[in-house]
Parts: C-alpha cells; sequence; structure tokens
C-alpha cells in the first residue's frame, strides 16, 4: 500500500501510527536511512590503518575503517560469498578481514584477496567485494555516509545550520580537533527511533521531565532557562532548515563556562589555549557560548559536551548510543572532567536519558494499537504540535525561531520527514 504522509503530517499535528507501523518504518530504512546521509562515527575513532568500529547504518551492519591510504572506507559487514557477518565486536585493528565460514579475505578496502581451495572458484576475484557505502564523507571529523550513493553532497545535506552546528563543538577545541574516543554506552529502549530526535530537541520538557535533575542540581544551567518562567525564558528552539534542529540555550546563560560547571580559575590553562588558537575576543565568546544542543537529521545529537547516535531496530525498538567529547589540546584533567559530567547526564544511572527513556516508551504505548486514519484528518490518534506557531519568526537566512518551549524544532523535524518521505516515493 501507497501511503500518503502528506496525509499523515500537517503542519501543525503529525499522527501517531507513525510510530507504531511496520511498512512506515520499512519505507524509514529505505527513503532516509539507504538513500539519505548518516552520521556513522568519527575519524578519530579509527586513528591508524586498520583501525575499525562496526556501526549500523539503518539495519544494515557495516564496517568504518581507516584504509591503507589513510581514507575511511564504509563497508558492508556481510562476506561477500554466502554472507556470513565479518566482525562481531565493535572495534578493532586488523590487517585484513577474513570471514570464518570458509576462509575468504578481504582487504581494508574490501576488495576480495584470497579465496580458500582456489582452484574451484569460478569467478573473477575483482568482481566479489565486499559491498561499499556509494559515498562516504566527513565535516570536521565527523563521518557520514550513504548506501544507494545518490543522496547529492554532504554540504548540502548539512547545509549551513548542520555545519555551524558542528563547528561550534570542533572550535571550542585549542586544536580545532574533537575526539571520540572514550567509548560508547547504548541505551536499548522500546520505542521508535523519531521519539529521540523530537525529544532530544524538545524545550518544553525540560521542567517537567528532567525536574529531579533541577531539585538535586539546583544550581544546573538547565534551571537557568526553565526557572524565571515562559515569559523571562529567552532561550531559543531553531529550525535550521533539512531537519536539523537546536535548542540555543546560549541567551540564558548568565555566566561565563556555565556549560562546563566550573570557574575560569580551574581552566586556566584551556581559557588561553583557546585564545592562542582563535584570538581573545573569539575565545571568550566560545567560553560563555560554550558546545550548542543541536540534532542533524536523522540520527547525530550533538548535546553539548556529549554526541549521540539514534540507531533505530525496528518498529518498536531503538539504541540511543552516546559518548562524550574529548577536546585535542587540553589537558588530562579537563578531558576527565568532561567524561564524569557526560556520566552524570547520560550514563545509566544519571539525570537525563533514562527519563527521556521513560517518556519515549509511554510515548509508544500511547499510540500502540491507533490505526492510521482512513480518510485525511478524521479518526483518533493525532499528535499536536501548534505551540508557537503564531509567535515563531522567519529570519532573512530562513530559519525559523521560536520560544524555547514552542514546538519549532518538532514541526521542523517531521516537515522534513514529510518531503523526504514524499520526494522519494
Ligand atoms: S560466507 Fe564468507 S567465506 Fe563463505
Ligand atoms: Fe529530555
Amino acid at each position: 500500500m501507497t501511503r500518503s504522509y502528506a496525509q499523515l503530517i500537517r503542519d501543525d499535528r503529525v499522527h501517531g501510527s507513525l510510530y507504531t507501523d511496520a511498512a512506515v518504518f520499512a519505507d524509514e530504512m529505505d527513503r532516509i536511512f539507504r538513500r539519505g546521509w548518516v552520521f556513522v562515527g568519527h575519524d578519530s575513532e579509527v586513528p591508524k590503518a586498520g583501525d575499525w568500529v562496526t556501526r549500523q547504518i539503518g539495519l544494515e551492519s557495516v564496517i568504518m575503517v581507516r584504509d591503507g591510504t589513510g581514507g575511511i572506507c564504509v563497508l558492508a559487514n556481510r562476506c561477500a560469498h554466502r554472507g556470513n557477518r565479518l566482525c562481531w565486536r565493535e572495534r578493532g585493528s586488523s590487517k585484513l578481514f577474513q570471514c570464518i565460514y570458509h576462509g575468504w579475505t578481504f582487504g581494508l578496502d574490501g576488495s576480495l584477496r584470497a579465496v580458500s581451495h582456489k582452484a574451484g572458484f569460478e569467478r573473477d576475484r575483482a568482481d566479489m567485494p565486499l559491498n561499499r557505502a556509494g559515498q562516504v564523507d566527513s565535516h570536521r571529523g565527523f563521518v557520514f555516509a550513504n548506501m544507494s550513493g545518490a543522496a547529492g553532497t554532504l554540504a548540502d545535506h548539512l547545509g549551513a545550520g548542520g555545519r555551524e552546528l558542528i563547528d561550534r563543538l570542533c572550535d571550542l577545541s585549542p586544536t580545532g580537533n574533537i575526539r571520540l574516543t572514550a567509548g560508547w554506552i547504548g541505551h536499548r529502549v522500546e520505542s521508535n527511533w523519531k521519539m529521540w530526535p523530537e525529544s532530544d530537541s524538545d524545550g518544553y520538557h525540560l521542567d517537567f521531565v528532567h525536574a529531579s535533575m533541577f531539585r538535586a542540581q539546583p544550581d544546573n544551567y538547565y534551571n537557568d532557562t526553565v526557572i524565571g518562567g515562559e515569559s523571562a525564558n529567552v532561550s531559543q528552539a531553531i529550525d535550521h532548515g533539512g531537519g536539523h534542529t537546536e535548542l540555543d540555550l546560549r541567551p540564558s546563560y548568565s555566566r561565563e563556562l556555565a556549560w562546563l560547571g566550573v570557574g575560569r580559575e580551574r581552566v586556566a590553562g584551556y581559557c588561553e589555549a583557546l585564545a592562542a588558537k582563535h584570538g581573545k575576543e573569539r575565545a571568550e565568546r566560545l567560553l560563555w557560548e560554550g558546545p550548542p544542543h543541536g540534532f542533524i537529521f536523522p540520527n547525530l545529537f550533538l548535546g553539548e559536551v556529549n554526541v549521540a547516535r539514534v540507531d533505530p531496530l525496528d518498529v518498536g525498538t531503538v539504541v540511543h548510543a552516546h559518548t562524550v567529547i574529548q577536546l585535542e589540546g587540553v589537558d588530562a584533567a579537563l578531558n576527565r572532567r568532561l567524561l564524569r559530567q557526560s556520566e552524570a547526564a547520560l550514563g545509566p544511572a544519571s539525570f537525563i536519558v533514562p527519563d527521556d527513556a521513560i517518556i519515549a516508551e509511554r510515548m509508544q504505548l500511547g499510540f500502540t494499537g491507533v490505526p492510521a486514519p482512513v480518510n485525511g484528518a478524521a479518526g483518533a490518534g493525532w499528535i499536536d504540535l501548534s505551540r508557537g506557531r503564531s509567535r515563531e519568526r522567519q529570519e532573512p537566512d530562513g530559519r525559523r525561531i521560536g520560544h524555547i518551549s514552542d514546538e519549532v524544532t518538532n514541526r521542523a523535524f517531521w516537515q522534513h520527514y514529510r518531503d523526504v518521505m514524499e520526494s522519494r516515493a
């Protein structure tokens, strides 16, 4: 059955069956995750030739590997003989990939190098490489791939807004480079994957779902954004276009380094190194503004000092995997502090992700069993996303900006989703 996504996704509401319909999920894996750009990993995760990590693009397992030329390949994690999965671990370092079923051996670029008992091999080795992503590209070390090879350029996908979000994060490093080398923690959640692009960029729920965090940490800077109430809160929700969104907390910060939770005297060397890199004025602004809180469509969350991937497993299951940024060119104590901060925010016993996970699972239960509307808008199960529509504004550069509690970001996600799902039908 061909769905009309325009029927299910209106400008001010979407239908809950989009979270629960397995046929919708199958469409998404093809139209969004196979035919569009997807975040895969960071080049710091595979520093030397032969270093690899396993990831997924949609439902397909892939190997992101540093090849012998210094480039990064994204290979299907599936033997070209009969399809056995090649790598089982999350990371490793190898000269070659050897399949344990019949011993075929592949190079770091996916080429078939050797076949066991080769007298009976009747094909040309050159015709039997591992499948590779059709396109691989990166921005400031963030590696994106696309299996179909027909997704246009990464620069177009990220747009000015997506690039700016990544740049603002990387510019906090005195070398301009961050590393994602502290390891990932995955939370398996019984919710549709789309709950996470929505809730990671939802500014309306902070003082409800995360109230326990504010009670435990009254000086948490999220508090600054919510404590004054709706009218006093000057943080913003931003639609950067292309499905990329941001909760811009910068207008609410009342002190420098609020995002790091320390005073300047504790990180004097870092402040000096940043000034040496960017000049004093720019460094001062970076120290005040800190990292962004943004989502890059469809699966990359830049959660201030954290980075998260959204890995769908099936229509009702997802893994939200996160790690922490490590800054190049700073002392080990500062990077340790970032790690501790991340554990408190997103780890299994933390303040933020466990609470968001419960909400995501309750959302999923809320829409379980609700059928798609038969004719247009009638019927139950609609999600209202109208909050703040009439008070959002559009900037000359196209961005839409509203109050942090407005559903600007949710509408941005869904409107881009609708465009992709309709245009790639
Ligand atoms: S399935 Fe890999 S060598 Fe046969
Ligand atoms: Fe949350």
